[in-house]
């Protein structure tokens, strides 16, 4: 039974703790919080063939990490592990892994913990987008997304979180999507699969925060769409507030979040905004709002990854 909420003397410790957590995020907006040390961390980092993974995988590199590079594709994995070991890491270690096979996770996990250690920080990256309406996505590929987009960080979670909380030493992070917070048509299968990985991500830092597991750390990032190639095509018709995102800028604020332990990063800014525009806004109001800014047409020229040949 869940306790109930009482005395006065609570009240006021309530009170007492949220004005310092109002004061404390106060600083905090207007002086940075002092970065983490992640120099000899084991960073696991799924998706790292191409991409952000990529990119993430070369600062932490520059962070004197140790790397875990997992990717369904060997060769942009062996040139991402290339990449690092020119950015100075000195213990690289590339893992083909199709992330959305839990039996292979499982299997690919347990070499790492023989070959590696216990990974510190999980960095769920790998995702897929089908970019097609609903009733014309095949069953499989919406099944795919979910598997790669969502799942794969319920298996990656179970074969790594144990070793973190053993250790009261470690940070989950989950690369959900703007699209993980507000619905998009034409992206169905790829919203509800980021809807899922944010809930999840939320529900087990809520869960380490109630077992008093304080030294796991969330960070969970909602990105609107960045110039990686995967939702190539794609254009914003408001730039000003809703510009089409650098990767580098995207991975440097990435990085910025773990080094501070922020639990959310949603970027650009306008996100956390409209985010809370949708909370209370009238349905109609938001809808126009939404024509106003195109967002019905965001995915109307979208063309995807292109294939190498
Ligand atoms: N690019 C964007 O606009 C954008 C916006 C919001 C969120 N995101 C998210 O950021 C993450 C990285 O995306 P990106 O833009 O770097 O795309 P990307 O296509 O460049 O990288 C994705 C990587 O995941 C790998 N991958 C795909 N399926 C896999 C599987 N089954 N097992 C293992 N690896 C697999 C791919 O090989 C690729 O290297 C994704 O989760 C994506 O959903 C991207």
């Amino acid at each position: 039974m869940a306790p109930s909420v009482n005395s006065a003397k609570e009240l006021s410790i309530f009170l007492a703790k949220t004005i310092f957590a109002f004061l404390e995020a106060a600083i905090f907006a207007l002086i940075p919080k002092p970065l983490k040390n992640v120099a000899g961390e084991i960073v696991l980092i799924t998706g790292a063939g191409s991409g952000l993974g990529r990119l993430l995988a070369i600062k932490f590199a520059h962070l004197g990490s140790v790397l875990v590079l997992w990717d369904i594709n060997e060769e942009g994995n062996e040139e991402t592990r290339r990449m690092a070991q020119e950015a100075g890491a000195t213990r690289v270690h590339a893992y083909t892994c199709d992330c959305s096979r839990k039996e292979e996770v499982y299997r690919v996990a347990d070499q790492v913990k023989k070959e590696v250690g216990d990974v510190s920080i999980l960095i769920n990256n790998a995702g897929i987008v089908t970019g097609r309406k609903f009733l014309d996505c095949p069953d499989e590929l919406m099944e795919k997304s979910f598997d790669v987009n969502f799942k794969a960080h319920l298996w990656t979670y179970k074969a790594f979180l144990p070793a973190m909380i053993a250790n009261d030493h470690g940070h989950l992070v989950c690369i959900s999507s703007s699209a993980g917070l507000i619905g998009i048509n034409q992206l169905a299968d790829y919203c509800a699969s980021k809807f899922a990985a944010f809930g999840f991500a939320e529900s087990i830092f809520l869960e380490t925060l109630a077992q008093k597991q304080n030294g796991i750390k969330t960070t969970i990032v909602c990105p609107f769409f960045i110039k990686t190639g995967m939702f190539e095509g794609c254009t914003s018709s408001c730039p000003f507030l809703l510009p089409i995102l650098e990767p580098e800028y995207a991975v440097r604020k990435i990085v910025d979040a773990i080094l501070q332990e922020k639990t959310y990063l949603y970027m650009p800014k306008f996100i956390y905004f409209m985010v809370f525009l949708k909370s209370f806004l009238p349905i109609k109001v938001g809808i126009l709002l939404a024509e106003y800014l195109r967002v019905l047409h965001f995915m109307d020229s979208f063309t995807g990854q292109k294939k190498k040949d």
